[in-house]
């Protein structure tokens, strides 16, 4: 329990912190693996070097200590993350190491504004903020290793076939070394797949969403190939270009809190580029559990070479009594490519053809998600009937 003395200290001093989020974090940062390099074994590298996750920390701990004496009000945000933490493994035991070195940040960036009586304010506060993310996660880890045929961490899977879904994206089937069939999981929730890269000081992980709906005994994840240097497609194009069928990596069980929820309700689903995957699961689970709901699947790709999954698509809307499905290109390379929306997916278009007492789920790229959100609440639809997953640090879209 936090004296009224200390939460007065957090709740004034936040926004100086705030002021000085991103050289506080960036300073945290460079402090702590220069003292725990084993720690990038977890951190992704390139969030690292674009900023990304020091803006998500930086953005999450003052949000916390707004909220330090109703922390509750933050447990869907916390959730999220504790999500994504679970997947990667971290533990209890990872969180001292993060709070000392927060510490020592704001005092190297505030200097003597930053009394001993705030240090210590805020090294209490972080002790709370802590407690709740490490009981959240706790659950998860719980609950993942006792679901059947779950476990924990991680766990050795094999790539037991590669397939090419379009020009950029491939998929992955992936099976459990032990010959254990894949855990049950909920359509639009992700792995995280660890590796090595040869030459790599560090392992590498990655979030993939599982693309297809759960009940196979393997899992599927679709990879979109990146530019060749582009640090953010370093382990998408080493699982193109370097792991091939029958080699090992590691994959963490099932997670993530965007998934479809069952229901009557018509559904609307929206993916953009490689943001399809969770859809296909979605779409997949409607097709073989609630064949009646009525449903439209909206696919945007850059052009016809790199829209994966259009036949798949077609297969599953057609087991639908009301299914109906849309492609979206950004552009048409001949005249022959046939689509029914060239150009960008406008405010117009999802008016015409989504019911509008649907849930509608969406996931994409950053500008993608912006627009289509913006359309949907344009449009009149409900925040809470309007889901959306992001690629990378869950601050992107507001920014
Ligand atoms: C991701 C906050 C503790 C490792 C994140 C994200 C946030 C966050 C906001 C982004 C979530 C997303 O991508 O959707 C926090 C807060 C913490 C905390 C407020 C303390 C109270 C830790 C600890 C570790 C850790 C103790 C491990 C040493 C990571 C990693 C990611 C992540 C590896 C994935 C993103 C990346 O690799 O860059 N965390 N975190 N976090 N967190 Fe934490």
């Amino acid at each position: 329990m936090l004296s009224q003395k200390t939460i007065d200290i957090v709740k004034s001093t936040a926004p100086i912190l705030e002021t000085h989020g991103v050289a506080i974090t960036t300073y945290f940062y460079k402090t702590m693996f220069e003292a725990h390099p084993e720690l990038l074994n977890i951190f992704n590298h390139a969030n690292q070097s674009q900023g990304r996750q020091q803006t998500a920390l930086a953005n999450t701990v003052y949000a916390a200590a707004k909220h330090i004496d109703q922390l509750e009000v933050l447990l869907p945000a916390v959730k999220q993350i504790a999500h994504k933490h679970r997947s990667l493994a971290i533990k209890p035991e990872h969180y001292p190491i993060v709070g000392e070195y927060l510490l020592k940040a704001i005092k190297g960036v505030l200097g003597d504004g930053a009394t001993d009586e705030v240090i210590a304010a805020w090294g209490e506060a972080y002790g709370v903020i802590a407690q709740v993310f490490i009981d959240v996660e706790k659950e998860m880890y719980d609950a993942a290793e006792q679901q059947p045929n779950g476990w924990k961490d991680f766990k050795e899977f094999y790539i037991d076939k590669k397939v090419e879904e379009s020009s950029v994206i491939t998929s992955f089937y992936l099976k459990a070394k032990d010959g254990s069939p894949a855990p049950a999981y909920l359509p639009g929730q992700y792995i995280t797949i660890r590796t090595a890269i040869p030459g790599e000081e560090f392992l590498v992980n990655r979030q993939y969403s599982l693309s297809q709906a759960p009940g196979s005994n393997a899992f599927r994840i679709s990879v979109k190939k990146e530019a060749d240097h582009d640090p953010k497609g370093k382990v998408s194009n080493f699982l193109h270009d370097g792991l091939n069928e029958g080699d090992t990596i590691e994959v963490s069980a099932p997670a993530g809190d965007f998934y479809l929820e069952k229901g009557s309700r018509p559904v609307a689903l929206i993916g953009g580029g490689v943001g399809v995957t969770p859809m296909m699961a979605m779409l997949g689970t409607i097709a073989a559990e609630e064949p009646s709901r009525k449903t439209v699947f909206i696919q945007a790709a850059r052009n016809k070479e790199a829209h994966a999954f259009g036949s798949e698509a077609a297969s599953l809307v057609s087991q639908l009594t009301d299914g109906k499905v849309f492609t979206a290109y950004e552009e048409k390379k001949n005249d022959s490519d046939v689509c029914d929306v060239t150009g960008y997916i406008s405010k117009d278009f999802l008016n015409e053809v989504i019911d509008s007492n649907s849930i509608c789920y969406v996931c994409g790229p950053v500008p993608f998600m912006r627009a289509v959100v913006q359309h949907l609440t344009a449009l009149g639809f409900d925040a809470q009937d309007v889901k959306y997953e992001f690629f990378g640090p869950a601050m992107a879209l507001q920014a």
